[in-house]
């Protein structure tokens, strides 16, 4: 089985590696390929691979490589985690913003659509290189925003399915509070890319005892703290919302913390120079620990299994994804991508059935839908106004004064990575 991450000089891929490196006998990999422009990180990274895949006894090999279609040429499945502009174009996304009062966030509001803008043309460059290469090739979309890129990828009929860290993060943390295996714990999660709730806590499987209101009486200070909302919310809405749904649910109260504080692509610049330091060093041959404190925890696990459940004789597993709607939420368009528990197989993405939502989500599942079918459009097809739009259209801008100052910024921002503007 071959492999290629686009992106692979990322300071993620050791995560990455050390699942693949433990879970070998899940996917088992003869070959993977890191692709990246950045040969200097690229070095450093895939050394480390090969260093952490020796350590663990894996067979396969680690290659690197600054080319494209020769890293991909008969691959299995692809798997893009890259970003354009690299952290310094976050640190903008994040940045202006503010200046209307707006969050400052890589997938929120006014610096996730500058993020969608920048990404999309580039990842449907790669996939329809990725597929003439190799029709039959996996593409597993990493890369935010994931719910407007896999939406790209899918409309474009490529074989994709986007994936995101939040729904196995709160699985691992709950099961840890419950005491049980991961495997024991299912999420009822729905809704678009970081903007999911679980609505349930199923033991077992997707028939199991839902055991939300347990975890809730029995630890809903620790649920609610870590997601630095309040516990009374969490109680009154009966679900656990992801740490995402803060960007709504405290807009104002974030903007005041963001304007205090250096953006997180700062944070993420330090740590990163930190880490590739640590890479370079021949005797490490481990995830180090300062990893975890990037956000990207158990995205190997995830990866693993997804790539797993796409590539292998019966396979098939549970896990929340992205993909097409289809009808799973009756509300949306047919092909909208939601983030929900689908079984993967062979023939991809299928979505289990979701019970009827209370308006507490459709409103705000449907209203961001909307934004993201602008959002692809502007990205797909250029221009000012469809930018204009997409702002006016989101539920955190809405009105005209913002949407045209935030489409300036955007533009003036961005005239290096979008050939339109
Ligand atoms: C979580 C999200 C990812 C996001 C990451 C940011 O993992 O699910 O979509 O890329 O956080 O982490 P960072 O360390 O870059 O802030
Ligand atoms: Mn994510």
């Amino acid at each position: 089985m071959k492999l290629a991450v686009v992106g692979g000089g990322s300071t993620y891929t050791p995560e990455l590696i050390d699942g693949f490196a433990r879970l070998r006998d899940v996917l088992p990999i003869d070959e993977l390929v890191l692709i990246d422009p950045a040969a200097d990180r690229l070095e450093l990274v895939g050394g480390l691979a090969r260093r952490i895949f020796a350590r663990q006894g894996h067979p396969g090999t680690v290659t690197t490589t600054a080319d494209l279609d020769a890293g991909v040429d008969g691959a299995d499945a692809v798997l893009l985690q890259l970003r354009v502009g690299g952290q310094a174009a976050r640190d903008r996304d994040e940045t202006w913003p503010l200046e209307c009062g707006c969050v400052g966030q890589e997938t929120t509001g006014a610096g996730g659509l500058a993020k969608a803008l920048r990404t999309v043309p580039v990842v449907l460059d790669i996939a329809e290189r990725v597929r003439r290469s190799n029709p039959h090739a996996w593409i597993i979309d990493f890369t935010n925003p994931v719910g407007i890129v896999t939406r790209a990828l899918l409309t474009a009929g490529h074989k994709a399915v986007g994936l995101c860290n939040v729904a196995i993060g709160f699985q691992r943390k709950f099961a840890k509070l419950l005491e049980v295996s991961p495997a024991e714990v299912h999420l009822d999660h729905v809704g678009l890319n970081h903007l999911t709730w679980e609505l349930g806590v199923r033991l077992g499987g997707p028939d199991g005892t839902d055991v939300l209101p347990k975890l809730l009486s029995e630890h809903g200070d620790a649920v609610a703290d870590d997601l630095h909302m309040p516990r009374t919310l969490v109680d009154r809405l009966g679900v656990v919302p992801s740490y995402y749904l803060r960007y709504y649910y405290a807009h104002d109260e974030v903007v005041r913390a963001q304007r205090q504080k250096p953006t997180r692509a700062a944070e993420v610049a330090a740590l990163e120079k930190q880490l590739l330091e640590m890479y370079a060093d021949p005797a490490l041959d481990t995830k180090p620990e300062l990893l975890a404190r990037r956000g990207g925890a158990y995205y190997s696990e995830a990866a693993v299994d997804l790539a797993a459940s796409l590539l292998r004789e019966g396979g098939s597993t549970h896990q929340a994804v992205n993909t097409l709607n289809n009808g799973t939420l009756p509300f949306l368009p047919d092909d909208a991508v939601i983030e929900t528990q689908a079984r993967i197989d062979r023939d991809g993405a299928h979505p289990l059935p979701v019970p009827a939502l209370d308006p507490q989500f459709t409103g705000l599942i449907a209203h961001v839908t909307a934004y993201e079918d602008l959002a692809l459009g502007a990205a797909l097809h250029g221009g000012r106004d469809r930018v204009f739009k997409a702002l006016l259209a989101h539920p955190l801008i809405g009105q005209i004064e913002y949407a045209e100052q935030l489409t300036d910024q955007l533009l003036a921002h961005n005239k290096e990575h979008l050939a339109w503007a």
